[in-house]
């Protein structure tokens, strides 16, 4: 008799044990906020659960002070794709584009399905006038995201925890690795979830070939991009999501994926360049035409760009790749300017731990170089003005210059 009971004890244990395990599966993980071609109107949502939910969706109403917001809630379903981490582990990603909203709106949104929610976050969107914005500019993360990183995202949201969104310039992670985007999202803690990101890839976010016996990185993005960010699609033929561009509040936004063939974009990019009319232009692509790297010299980036850069009047080039810091001078056809005149200024830099020693190639173009320094920037946008200041990994102001225009 004795063993009957302990039978079916055992039973409702196993029950209650799986369905804990089956709800932590379906719970939402690495949720993620991305800037859409229209911020003003609407934002992207991405996240993933280890196991399949069938109808996966967003749940959406403006924030208000109390939990009332629930009455007026917009459900939106979710698109799903099926991956297979390199662990051989089946995971699903879902994504979507949250649409019809209001400009300069505080809203509530959850993802997840009708037995499994995330928690409620909150986002902004963008004004849909030429007003005062901020993000935060961050190079390559790469290496020891979890052990390393940490403390740069952190020290950024506390440093600019208005920041209307971030930008990464490339080589998020070392290998295009499930893993090292667990890191990635780890470091980031919450606030991907309440800021959104957009980014460029960078030649570590590509898939690695074997060319003559040696490894190399291809020029296929790698397949952990794409499930975990929903990026614009504006971008030419075989790079949605890795070039693309957005305008915010006054301000043309175009990312380059420069890991991919660099002459074949320079059409898309005139046209983008030639039909814009925001007063700002800001460009970020990975791998730098003013290098900082003792052994490097990006003449292929340099040639297709930096003549549209001039011809366009673009005013602020961010990159990465060089694991140091340098920050230009205006410059114009390859020479230092007066800051009255038209001229770019272009920035490497570093958020991760990874260091290569410093170039003097163009420290004639340099205004401020650096090595061993982990940093973020946060750039504030005006009407006639952007300040960008570059703090230290410890919060320490580590570069400080305005473009006037
Ligand atoms: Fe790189």
């Amino acid at each position: 008799m004795r063993k009957k009971y302990f039978i079916i004890l055992l039973y409702f244990i196993s029950c209650f044990v799986y369905a804990q395990r089956v709800s932590e599966d379906l719970v939402p993980q690495r949720i993620i906020l991305n800037l859409t071609p229209e911020p003003a109107t609407s934002i992207a949502v991405t996240w993933r659960t280890n196991i399949e939910v069938n109808e996966p969706k967003v749940q959406v109403a403006i924030s208000t002070q109390w939990i009332e917001f629930k009455n007026d809630i917009i459900n939106s379903s979710a698109m799903k794709e099926r991956f297979i981490t390199e662990h051989k582990e089946e995971i699903f990603h879902y994504s979507a584009v949250i649409k019809n909203l209001l400009p300069n709106t505080k809203y509530v949104y959850r993802v997840g399905s009708d037995s499994v929610w995330s928690e409620w976050n909150q986002f902004t969107t963008a004004d849909d006038k030429n007003s005062e914005f901020k993000f935060v500019y961050l190079g390559d993360p790469q290496n020891n995201i979890m052990e390393y990183c940490s403390r740069v995202f952190r020290e950024a949201f506390k440093t600019a925890s208005d920041a209307d969104f971030w930008l990464f310039g490339g080589d998020l992670v070392t290998d295009p690795l499930d893993d090292l985007w667990s890191e990635f999202f780890y470091a980031a803690g919450f606030v991907f979830r309440v800021t959104p990101i957009i980014a460029a890839p960078g030649n570590h976010d590509h898939k690695l070939i074997t060319v003559d016996g040696k490894l190399r990185r291809s020029r296929e993005i790698g397949n952990t991009w794409k499930v975990h960010f929903t990026l614009p699609e504006n971008g030419p033929d075989g790079l949605k999501e890795t070039s693309y561009y957005l305008d915010y509040q006054g301000t043309r936004f175009v990312i380059i994926n420069s890991q991919a063939n660099v002459e074949e974009q320079t059409l898309w990019l005139e046209n983008i360049l030639a039909e814009n009319s925001n007063k700002w232009t800001v460009v970020c692509f990975h791998h730098p035409i003013y290098s900082s790297g003792r052994e490097r010299d990006d003449q292929k980036t340099r040639n297709a760009f930096q003549p549209l850069f001039d011809k366009y009047s673009v005013d602020l080039v961010l990159t990465g790749h060089d694991h140091s810091y340098a920050r230009s001078k205006k410059i114009f056809n390859g020479k230092a300017v007066d800051n009255n005149v038209n001229g770019t200024v272009y920035v490497v830099s570093v958020s991760g731990p990874k260091a290569y020693p410093l170039g003097n190639k163009y420290n004639n173009l340099m205004v401020k170089t650096g090595e061993n320094v982990q940093l973020f920037q946060v750039i504030v946008v005006k009407e006639n003005k952007i300040s960008f200041n570059a703090y230290t990994v410890n919060g320490l102001l580590y570069d400080s210059f305005e473009i006037i225009k």
